[in-house]
């Protein structure tokens, strides 16, 4: 049987409480504040709930309350007031100072035997769940760990780094490639296709959490074989136009090979995302020979790109509220900046017609 705190000054009031309860529960009873913490000292593990008076002489109920928030003890047991109390304000400043319910005089047996019971399997369960989200995260914990401790074996490892040279290479080489398309058309036509450009090399954590989720295994070969992402290029472009011009005048140069293309301008995303996914074989040219290496270009407009960092951000934070409210809105953010970027386009294009 779970043991009970019954704590009140008036005798009458704990007789009465502990004959509706007395065949369910142990009962513990108390005739003030003081007693009840000395009680609660005693069977502080072994307490499942307090039917707690406010009015009491020496040791009030709300230095009680105060008194057991210190101690921690609030988040194990339930704490129902027992009370005379109808006023909204003293019920609404206990409900903020942690309490779990209210009984009100005079006692009406089946309520208090029903408040009691609910109270004290609505505080269980809350208090399961809590343990089952902090195990679950400490799974987490440990796995990111794991997964830690493997990338940094992979990042130690010589044909690790080696791969990773190449790609780094391959970043490098569709750089300049990129800017010398640019230098031209800076020169010939007197703008640039395209605004600038980011790269990064996916780090050896993102390696190792992309094979093991895709269930590949985490080798050498197998990152060459499997991802395409390893080396990464964002391109970004004024208008919707330079990203084809661009990309095709970069496809048509004679050592690229182009794996896949992904238009999700064309076709995008039902997050709204929109942008031009090149997955490319680009040469490097090493000391003894000639190797073809795994490149992902994204192509995209400055607002498009400006959107897919606010979405990103959406994706990797934790604990936003109202995701589904933020992602209609980013929705509706992206299908205005299309209609936008093509608004910008036509008005250079009338600029460009009215030079003659
Ligand atoms: P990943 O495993 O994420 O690489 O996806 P995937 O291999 O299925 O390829 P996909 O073409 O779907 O996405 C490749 C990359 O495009 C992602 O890693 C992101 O950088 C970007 N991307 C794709 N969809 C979205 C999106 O909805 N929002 C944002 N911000 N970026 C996206
Ligand atoms: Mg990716």
């Amino acid at each position: 049987m779970q043991r009970i705190l019954i704590v009140d000054d008036v005798e009458l009031n704990r007789e009465l409480l502990c004959n509706i309860l007395k065949d369910d529960y142990i009962i513990e009873m108390a005739e003030n504040g003081e007693q009840a913490l000395e009680k609660l000292q005693e069977y502080q593990y072994d307490t499942s709930a307090i039917l707690l008076d406010l009015q009491m002489p020496k040791m009030d109920g709300f230095a009680v309350i105060a008194e057991m928030k210190k101690n921690g003890w609030m988040q194990r047991i339930p704490i129902l007031i027992i009370s005379s109390e109808h006023a909204v304000a003293v019920e609404n400043k206990c409900f903020e100072l942690g309490v779990s319910d209210f009984i009100h005089k005079p006692f009406e047996s089946s309520i208090v035997k029903n408040r009691v019971k609910n109270t004290m399997e609505l505080f269980a369960c809350k208090n399961q769940l809590e343990q089952k989200v902090e195990e679950q995260e400490e799974t987490l914990k440990k796995q990111y760990r794991i997964i830690q401790m493997q990338a940094e074996k992979l990042r130690e490892a010589r044909p690790f780094n080696r791969l990773m040279m190449e790609y780094r290479s391959a970043i490098m080489e569709v750089e300049t490639r990129l800017n010398v398309l640019n230098a031209e058309f800076s020169q010939e036509y007197n703008r640039n296709p395209f605004e600038s450009i980011k790269s990064r090399l996916k780090s050896p954590t993102s390696i190792y959490e992309k094979l093991e989720r895709k269930g590949y295994p985490v080798t050498v070969e197998s990152i060459k074989e499997h991802l395409t992402d390893v080396a990464g290029l964002r391109v970004i472009c004024s208008f919707p136009d330079d990203i084809y011009r661009l990309a095709d005048l970069f496809v048509k140069q004679d050592d690229i090979i182009l794996l896949r293309k992904k238009d999700y301008i064309q076709n995008p995303k039902t997050t709204g995302y929109r942008s031009l996914h090149l997955i490319l074989n680009v040469p490097i040219f090493l000391s003894n020979e000639k190797h073809y290496v795994k490149v992902e270009v994204q192509f995209r407009t400055i607002a498009m790109d400006f959107w897919a960092s606010l979405d990103h951000k959406l994706k990797y934070k934790r604990d936003v509220d109202n995701t589904d409210e933020i992602a209609a809105q980013l929705k509706a953010c992206a299908d205005s900046i299309e209609e936008l970027d093509y608004q910008m386009q036509e008005i250079r294009n009338k600029i460009d017609k009215s030079k003659g």
